[in-house]
């Protein structure tokens, strides 16, 4: 210890003690007590010495942990006087500043603030000198060349020990790492959307590229009893045409009476009305297959509207057996009419994919059924469509609705149906769950809201 007061200036048997000065009795006595307070006020020195080095290393410990603790921050810190000159600023300040801790304090903490934000940042003082608090905010923060760098900035009051406002404390998390990684986020976002969209339009293709086939007979069906009604309404025309100019002519009545049965104008007559009934229904049937197939190809964002579930789930299952060599057994339970709102196309090819997926894991058999049932509780609508086919291993049971999980050999199927059609009953607010029958074979269940208020 280096106390420059190591050495007492003398004692009592220090013989470089003055002897000349007067060692008369009683005169000892008095050299012998001051020589006493001297090395007490002496050793009170040293003691005094020891405890102010204490504490000057105490103290300086304390400084070197705030300064660690403050370099360690990634939040800027910015301490101000009651004027708003800056006291005290972290590393974080002048790594974004570029400028050292000299070059900051003293300055008024406006001038750290971007020209956009400064108003807004000169009212802090004044806000919290009326007791008020001021609210989080965003601000940017100065930087030499370059965009600012904005905080999250929180600011609180300083008090002195009798209270009074002694200045401000702000403390600014950098936002800028969290808003590119936010705009990262919705970017990858965007292209997720993207890419799930174009796997939508392909497995859409696909089933359509298998579908074909079903469409095609159910086009066939009506177009051929249109043809054939044609055809009849065209003897028809010419019977009556004859019999017409028969009559202009002015033949005989027995004569016409004859040619109105040999010509059977009167069958004729009340046939007309059923074959044009009948083409028009024809007609009409071919208009709603062909608006079904526009509205399953379609890749435009289909508003919701209410239709009837049954005949989606008809048309889906026709449109799917028609296609088959082998046809399983179909069975349809269900109301007439199901009611439901919702993204038509959507519905269909949902229903396509898991009439598809039965009619698939029951390919070749004699003895394939599918169940249909259709039910309607507590607000939604639920399909279940059964088969006694393999069913789903437990292995697998939870792959099925991921992305281009198959088990079909290379170039049969995509993988995409279950997990398209998930997606789409998800965001009509409905669900989708696989299951296996209790007498063997698979079960999956669609569930829809009936209300229109729960789609997305
Ligand atoms: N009814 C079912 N019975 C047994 N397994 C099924 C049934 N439905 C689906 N699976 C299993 O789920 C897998 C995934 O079905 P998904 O419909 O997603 O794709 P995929 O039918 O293989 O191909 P695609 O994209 O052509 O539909 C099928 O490969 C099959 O293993
Ligand atoms: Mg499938």
């Amino acid at each position: 210890m280096a106390s420059g007061l190591d050495k007492p200036f003398f004692s009592e048997t220090d013989t470089t003690a003055p002897r000349s000065m007067g060692l008369q009795a009683g005169g000892e006595d008095v050299w012998i007590d001051v020589i006493r307070k001297m090395d007490d006020v002496y050793a009170d020195l040293v003691r005094s010495q020891t405890e102010l080095e204490e504490k000057n290393s105490e103290l300086q410990d304390a400084d070197t942990f705030i300064s660690s603790v403050l370099g360690a921050m990634t939040d800027v810190l910015i301490v101000c006087d009651a004027k708003g000159r800056v006291q005290k600023v972290n590393r974080k300040l002048m790594e974004i500043t570029g400028k050292s801790e000299r070059e900051l304090v003293g300055i008024n903490y406006c001038d750290l603030v971007c020209p956009k934000n400064r108003a807004q940042a000169a009212g802090f003082v004044s806000v919290l000198a009326s007791g008020k608090s001021v609210e989080p905010c965003e601000i940017g923060i100065s930087v030499p060349k370059g965009p600012p760098a904005y905080v999250s900035l929180n600011c609180a009051p300083r008090r002195d020990q009798r209270g009074r406002l002694a200045g401000m404390v702000m403390v600014g998390r950098p936002i800028d790492d969290l808003k590119r990684a936010y705009r990262e986020r919705d970017a990858a976002r965007e292209k997720l959307d993207q890419a799930q969209e174009r796997l939508l339009v392909s497995e859409k293709m696909a089933a359509l590229g298998r579908l074909v086939a079903g469409v095609a007979h159910e086009l066939n069906n009506p177009i051929s009893f249109v043809f054939g009604n044609m055809y009849a309404l065209k003897r028809y025309g010419n019977a009556i045409r004859k019999y017409l100019s028969a009559l202009d002519g002015a033949a005989p009545e027995k004569e016409m009476a004859e040619l109105r049965q040999e010509l059977k104008i009167d069958k004729v007559i009340s046939d007309i009305g059923p074959l044009v009934d009948g083409t028009l229904e024809g007609a009409e049937r071919v208009r709603d297959i062909v608006e079904d197939l526009r509205r399953f190809s379609s890749n435009q964002q289909e508003i919701p509207e209410t239709f009837n579930l049954m005949r989606l789930v008809h048309t889906a299952t026709d449109w799917v057996i028609k296609a088959q060599r082998v046809k399983p057994e179909i069975l349809i339970d269900g109301p007439e009419m199901m009611e439901v709102c919702g993204r038509k196309g959507q519905v269909h090819q949902i229903l396509v994919n898991l009439v598809q997926n039965a009619a698939d894991v029951l390919s070749g058999r004699e003895d394939g059924r599918i169940w249909i049932t259709c039910t309607q509780a507590d607000g939604f609508a639920s399909v279940a469509v059964s088969d006694n086919g393999t069913g789903i291993t437990a292995d697998i049971m939870d792959k099925l609705f991921e992305p281009f999980f198959t088990t079909k050999p290379i170039g049969t199927g995509t993988g995409l149906g279950l997990y398209v059609s998930y997606n789409m009953a998800m965001k009509q607010g409905g669900e989708l769950h696989a299951a296996n029958r209790p007498t063997g074979g698979a079960e999956f269940t669609l569930r829809l809201p009936v209300n229109v208020e729960t789609v997305s």
